[in-house]
């Protein structure tokens, strides 16, 4: 995080807030929200769209990544919209105060109730396949002007076929994908949904997957949803807007090498542009939506380290008070993250050590060949960019109640999620009465 540093005592600080002062007074696991790396992200985004692109814009933050109040409520504060993925997701962000104008909902199999919650709300809906755009002129027949305000508004998920190297079960561009509409059907969805007076197409949506390293992926998207946004005007549709989705990626370890926000920006606007003007075009009001790259570095998971086990010649392994389920992504996608002791910040690396969580599982490590001092139990070990698909990710696998989590900023750290209780744990479980004792 930006404001990470070492303070007097040697110890990690991060938002002005002692890192081992912090677990003292809220435990861990801990996650760690620095809100000035946040909105430090928010303002990159938002003043490189300002900066590189001559039309309109609109940066959505895609709350997959960490949806919870207080995110929700600082990225809007920003002046972010939402990109929102289920009724929970949406409901969180309408709670949390978010203008339902700034608000998308996602998702390639949304439920009546969701379609219902999203249109009663006023949001917008990115509709992802030919089941939802029937369900959704179904909905607007049956319940009519009297429930909701008409036409309902709409962008259209399209799947680009665009191959991108990530890891594969995060990729979405392809063409088999299980996302969006299949560009051969392009023909017969403009047609239909031309002749809907019930919806309004406002924009044409793709997303190509995430932790994106080359700008050339998403600039090939960009040209091709310039060439749909022209089509599109051949069947009388007004689209004003497009979503290149979100993808870019972070540095989790050094080896790893993301173009900056700047960049990856300015290499989408200039494609736009460029295609706008060679089909005669007006630009488009063009948005996109960030998940990882807006969050993920802003936040640091603090755990304790208890047991360690050493296998000569073979490896020693830590273990801390967490693991999987507070971050399923090393055993989900062998994802690599970097991690120092915070009480000894300064201390030599004199250690290669395997980080292991806690879970009956062999699985469960959160990285392998870290470097660490020597470290002894109780001392607090970060794990750093832990901010994106850790919280929203998060389970209670062997029922272990999920961890708190506190934003920090000068010096200041407040709780925005609550650590669970056993009682939280057992809080749905129902005993019938025949069981009981
Ligand atoms: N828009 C859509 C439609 C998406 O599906 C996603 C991510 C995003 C935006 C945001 O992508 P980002 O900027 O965060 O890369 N759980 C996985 C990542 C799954 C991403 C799913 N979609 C992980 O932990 O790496």
């Amino acid at each position: 995080p930006l404001t990470a540093k070492v303070n007097s005592h040697g110890c990690l600080e991060i938002g002005g807030c002692d890192i081992t002062t912090l677990v003292k007074q809220f435990g861990s696991p801990l996650y760690i929200l620095d809100e000035e790396t946040l909105r430090s992200a928010c303002q990159q985004y938002r003043d490189a769209f300002k900066q590189y692109y001559q039309g309109e814009s609109q940066v959505l933050y895609a709350s997959k990544a960490w949806n919870c109040l207080a995110v929700c409520a600082i990225v809007a504060d920003e002046g972010l919209g939402i990109d929102v993925v289920s009724g929970g997701e949406l409901y969180t962000a309408l709670s949390a105060g978010v203008s339902p104008e700034k608000i998308y909902l996602h998702g390639n199999n949304k439920c009546r109730s969701e379609l219902i919650l999203a249109i009663e709300s006023g949001v917008t809906i990115v509709v992802d396949n030919w089941y939802e755009l029937k369900t959704l002129v179904a909905i607007a027949e049956e319940q009519g002007e009297n429930s909701f305000p008409l036409p309902i508004r709409i962008m259209l998920r399209l799947t680009p076929g665009i191959e991108c190297h990530t890891h594969e079960y995060i990729r979405t561009g392809h063409l088999d994908s299980k996302f969006g509409f299949d560009p051969n059907d392009l023909d017969e969805v403009f047609t239909f949904v031309s002749k809907q007076s019930a919806l309004n197409c406002a924009g044409l949506h793709a997303h190509i997957g995430s932790q994106i390293f080359e700008r050339q992926p998403h600039q090939d998207l960009a040209a091709v949803m310039v060439q749909w946004l022209r089509d599109a005007a051949k069947y009388g549709l007004n689209v004003t807007e497009l979503n290149v989705g979100g993808g870019l990626g972070i540095r989790y370890v050094e080896s790893d090498d993301p173009p900056s926000i700047d960049e990856w920006v300015k290499a989408i606007c200039e494609v736009v542009q460029t295609a706008c003007a060679a089909e005669n075009l007006p630009l488009p009001k063009l948005l996109s939506e960030p998940g990882r790259s807006l969050i993920a570095t802003a936040c640091v998971t603090a755990y304790t380290i208890g047991s360690s086990k050493v296998i000569p010649e073979i490896r020693t392994y830590i273990a801390v008070d967490g693991g999987m389920s507070d971050n399923p992504r090393p055993i989900t996608y062998q994802s690599e993250y970097r991690a120092v002791v915070a009480n000894k910040i300064s201390a030599s690396l004199t250690e290669t050590v395997t980080i292991a969580g806690k879970h009956c599982e062999s699985g469960d490590i959160l990285i392998k060949n870290a470097q660490l001092p020597q470290t002894e139990p109780g001392d607090i070990l970060v794990v750093m960019g832990t901010g994106a698909y850790n919280y929203s990710m998060a389970s209670n696998y062997n029922r272990l109640p999920r961890p708190a989590a506190v934003v920090v900023s000068n010096g200041e750290a407040n709780l925005i999620l609550q650590r669970e209780t056993y009682q939280d744990l057992i809080r749905q479980d129902c005993l019938p009465e025949r069981l009981k004792k």
